[in-house]
């Protein structure tokens, strides 16, 4: 069987005002009913398409954990373990711990990476990549799963290939993994035409990733260890000791293996697929209309184009006129109102906000 590992911690910050430190955007329904996080933890459940997926090993921190079993209760799966970070130290710390949690048990056991940011609609296609993906586990390699680029995104890890993926779907084995490029680099690959995107979901045995940690990140592995050892068991939860936890390097598992590990394999995820890392991805997953206008309830656009207007709340209407390239989001404490190109800044209104205190 396949154990999935829920990654939760992030706060989304560029999809604030709706995404908090407090209610992360993986939490809150962006699309359609189901939040992302419900959608994650659905997609990797069951038996299908020949998978079997055990019970989730979900990572989160103490502020959501009660909103991490409300909505799988609600959506009928029982989670396997929900490890408690004590502070986030991003996803490098978080998968070694999972990894070790799962080896305990069974160093053969396979994981399942996955962000709960992502919008992937075709499961069935999605789980037929990951059946795809299980070969290249024999030669102790560590998946990744590549998406077609199609603009010079700077936000995403990109994956060289040895070799053009065949019609199959196959895995390939990776040339080069290069987390977040800068414009001019990123530009540079997407014309060279050889990268795919890292869709950031992985998929290797305990025992490989760990050793690759014992390799390229050996620091993270006996604070880790040690922090899992003092675990304590709380209502449920299993939260992990903060000594030697808090003293851990904030560092992702790209940067600490993936751009090091020479045993990568990627498997090509052709079907459609999106980090919803801010509103204007929002917009584009949600169907624009023909002028490119997306509004929520209690959101009416008039003569605009390439616009988002989004009220979550029902006491507060928003209208638009005559706009080109916003988007707007509306809570009843908060608006934001930007320029569309300038999706990946709204971060700095986070920081703005923190800094006035
Ligand atoms: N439990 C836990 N603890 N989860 C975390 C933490 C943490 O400290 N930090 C981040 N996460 C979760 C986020 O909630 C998200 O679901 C996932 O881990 C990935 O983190 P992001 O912060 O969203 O990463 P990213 O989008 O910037 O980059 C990654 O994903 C891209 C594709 O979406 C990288 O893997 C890129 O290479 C990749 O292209
Ligand atoms: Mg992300």
């Amino acid at each position: 069987s396949i154990t999935p590992v829920l990654l939760c911690g992030g706060s989304g910050t560029r999809l604030w005002p709706l995404s908090r430190k407090s209610y992360p955007k993986q939490f809150a329904p962006l699309i359609g009913q189901e939040t992302l996080f419900q959608a994650s933890a659905r997609r990797l459940s069951g038996q299908a398409n020949g998978l079997n997926f055990a019970a989730p090993l979900v990572l989160a921190n103490s502020d959501f954990r009660f909103i991490v079993t409300e909505q799988l209760m609600a959506i009928g799966i029982d989670p396997g373990a929900i490890l408690i970070e004590p502070e986030g130290r991003n996803t490098a710390p978080a998968i070694l711990a999972a990894a070790l949690h799962a080896a305990a048990d069974d160093p053969e056991s396979i994981l399942l990476v996955a962000p709960s940011d992502h919008v992937i609609p075709d499961t069935e296609a999605f789980q037929a990549a990951v059946a795809r993906g299980l070969a290249a586990l024999e030669q102790g390699d560590l998946v990744t799963f590549g998406i077609t680029p199609d603009r010079p995104e700077t936000g995403y890890g990109y994956l060289e290939l040895t070799e053009k993926p065949d019609a199959s779907g196959a895995p390939v084995k990776l040339a080069r993994f290069v987390e977040k490029p800068d414009k001019a680099r990123a530009e540079n690959m997407l014309t060279a035409g050889t990268y795919l995107w890292n869709a950031g979901i992985f998929l290797f045995r305990a025992k490989d990733i760990i050793s690759a940690f014992e390799t390229h990140a050996a620091a993270l592995v006996e604070p880790v260890k040690a922090s899992l050892s003092q675990a304590q068991t709380d209502l449920g939860f299993l939260r992990l000791a903060p000594e030697p936890w808090v003293e851990l390097e904030d560092i992702s598992i790209d940067y600490a293996v993936m751009e090091k590990a020479p045993n990568l394999s990627v498997v090509p995820f052709t079907s459609a697929w999106s980090d919803l890392g801010g509103w204007d991805a929002v917009w584009r997953e949600s169907g624009p209309d023909g002028t490119g206008v997306v509004t929520s309830e209690h959101a009416t656009a008039i003569d605009c184009e390439n616009t988002l207007l989004r009220s979550e709340s029902e006491d507060l209407e928003v209208v638009g006129i005559g706009l080109q390239n916003i988007m707007a989001v509306a809570m009843e404490d908060a608006v934001l109102v930007a320029n569309m190109d300038r999706a990946q800044d709204v971060k700095k209104a986070v920081e703005a906000l923190k800094a006035k205190g």
